[in-house]
């Protein structure tokens, strides 16, 4: 990879400026702070260096360069960020290729490039007639089908592979990334609907027959290695860079209404594509929003999925907001029916999910029955338990003191036994989440932080030269990289070994958690050794105690004698 390019790109841009392109940066003594973009929080706890050209977030961990800040905020790859910032700069960056782990799929990227436009092709052909006549009958138009890449399959079972063959693309890998199946196309007659990864490249297909038979309505590519369908959102690659400027995102069922929302202007948008929802699923969703807005089928089925997926993103700490369709009604239809305006409207009346739920709560309780009463009256206040908000839990408390003549205080103390039982256990996690780290791990992370900073490269040398016991692996590992770039580049810049880590996920997961403490900065010869101390007593305390259990274990007696001597040996710091 290039690292000098990175570095000289580096150079040139301030990472305050950057930074403070997008969030609001305030100045305070040598650094600037501002309210972190990767965790919920209200706080400044993001503070910007100018000397150190790096960013740190006191509260969630995330530290980093300019190159790391762009690439999770604005959900791009590092060649992306190193184009887009070299652009800027006036640096040329045509001639970078980052070693991606993907390459060796490339082929397959290229031959569902060329299928898609085969696809596409075939939908202005004579034989695509009925095909647009279907899609012109569901309102998309010329401009959609370009947008989304839309094609069609043709009847003959081998026309694909045939063409593809004679691009000298062998039938095996045509069979392993699921565009044949033995010697003939996996899709025949249907309209074909691209699916792209998260960086926009097609990585496989959906077929929808458009005649009145009895298959089944889509057929998907089955998983590859490059297509995993719980990872799969559509229209991810675009929503990213929407989601960021709308402060939202709407999570539908179907492409089809996804493509429908598109043709209002409302791009915000992803389908989930008809399976339930993943923690891949997920984790793409938090990373375009920590607001989203579900808009799933007005059916019985999508009314309760709203419940459920709701609630699985609320665990996880998100805001969510429900929108209910009539029934039978999908975004597709509604749309059609009604017109962007009402949908619009809609969308901005979308209700928080505990009021769903309670509403939802309501279907198939016979309010005339006492024991039917009671059950939900008791699932509301279950509901009202999760709502962090004084106002809104009186005002649902009231309400239901009166739409069914409960006594106010009755229903209030119910409300207070539920909390308290709720919140009881969650004190114990808490608990657990801060154990501290022992005085050993302590020392070893303070002389991890003065290596990184560049005022202190003599630290690296004395470091090189001490015989450390590191506590840990990772610890061990990266004090190696550190002396190891630190010698290639005859000096040391945090700013750029963070790029130089990208590769190295657990290292660099150490680095954040190392650079975002508030450890020493400066330190002289002394105090390291003193540092070096501690992790030499601690070693050997350790090394005594593994000893004396073993010893505890021995039954020979001439080898109880060399380990007791080895102790010995050990405590006069032989
Ligand atoms: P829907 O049946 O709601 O699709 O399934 P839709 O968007 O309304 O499609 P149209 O309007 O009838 O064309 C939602 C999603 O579930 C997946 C598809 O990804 C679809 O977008 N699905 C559905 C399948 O994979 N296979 C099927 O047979 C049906
Ligand atoms: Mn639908």
């Amino acid at each position: 990879m290039n690292q000098d390019l990175a570095s000289e790109i580096r150079n040139k841009v301030d990472i305050v400026d950057i930074i403070g392109e997008r969030i609001p940066l305030t100045a305070k003594g040598k650094n600037f702070f501002g309210v972190c973009p990767f965790h919920e929080d209200t706080n400044p706890s993001m503070s910007v260096s100018r000397e150190k050209q790096i960013y740190r977030c006191f509260s969630c961990g995330a530290s980093g360069n300019v190159f790391t800040f762009l690439m999770n905020y604005e959900h791009k790859n590092f060649k992306e960020v190193l184009k887009e910032l070299g652009d800027k700069v006036g640096i040329n960056t045509t001639s970078i290729s980052i070693q991606k782990s993907s390459s060796q799929y490339d082929i397959f990227y290229d031959i569902y490039n060329f299928t898609q436009k085969y696809y596409q092709n075939n939908l202005n052909s004579v034989e695509g007639r009925d095909a647009r006549k279907y899609l012109e009958e569901r309102k998309i138009d010329e401009a959609v089908i370009k947008e989304f890449g839309i094609g069609l399959s043709l009847q003959v079972r081998d026309d694909l592979i045939k063409l593809l063959q004679k691009k000298k693309y062998d039938l095996m890998t045509l069979n392993k990334i699921g565009l044949a199946i033995d010697d003939h196309d996996v899709y025949s007659n249907r309209i074909m609907f691209p699916l792209y990864d998260t960086y926009g490249r097609i990585v496989a297909f959906s077929g929808r027959i458009y005649q009145n038979n009895s298959q089944n309505k889509y057929v998907n590519t089955k998983e590859t290695v490059i297509f995993k369908k719980g990872s799969c959102l559509y229209h991810y690659h675009i929503a990213k860079d929407i989601c960021r400027s709308e402060k939202s995102v709407i999570v539908m069922e179907g492409f089809m209404d996804v493509i429908r929302a598109s043709t209002i202007g409302i791009r915000n948008t992803v389908a989930l594509m008809g399976t339930a929802l993943t923690d891949e699923q997920i984790k793409l969703l938090k990373r375009l929003s920590q607001h989203i807005i579900l808009c799933l089928d007005g059916d019985f089925p999508g009314r309760h999925a709203a419940a459920a997926i709701g609630k699985t993103l609320m665990d996880e700490g998100i805001e969510v907001k429900i929108v209910t369709l009539p029934d039978p009604d999908d975004p597709d239809t509604y749309i059609l029916k009604n017109g962007k305006d009402k949908f619009i409207s809609l969308i901005e009346h979308a209700i928080n999910y505990s009021d769903y739920k309670i509403e939802l709560l309501k279907e198939n309780i016979n309010f005339q029955s006492e024991k039917d009463l009671s059950k939900y009256i008791n699932s509301v206040l279950e509901e009202t338990v999760k709502i962090n908000d004084e106002i809104r839990v009186e005002i649902i408390l009231k309400k239901l003191a009166k739409d069914y003549n409960i006594g106010y205080n009755t229903l209030e103390k119910r409300f207070q036994d539920l909390k308290e039982k709720k919140t009881a256990p969650k004190i114990k996690v808490e608990v657990e989440k801060t154990t501290r780290k022992d005085k050993y791990q302590l020392a070893m992370e303070q002389i991890i932080y003065f290596m990184l900073n560049s005022n202190n490269s003599w630290v690296i040398e004395e470091v090189e030269k001490e015989n450390i016991i590191y506590p840990t692996n990772e610890e061990r590992l990266i004090t190696s990289e550190i002396i190891y770039y630190y010698k290639r580049n005859r000096q040391f810049q945090l700013a750029d070994f963070f790029t130089y880590l990208q590769d190295k996920p657990n290292l660099l997961k150490l680095l954040n958690d190392i650079v975002s403490q508030n450890y020493i900065e400066q330190v002289d010869k002394k105090d390291l050794f003193t540092y070096f101390k501690v992790l030499r007593d601690y070693s050997k305390q350790k090394q005594i105690l593994h000893l004396e259990e073993k010893i505890k274990k021995e039954s020979n007696p001439d080898i109880q004698a060399e380990i007791s001597e080895q102790i010995r040996k050990l405590k006069l710091g032989e």
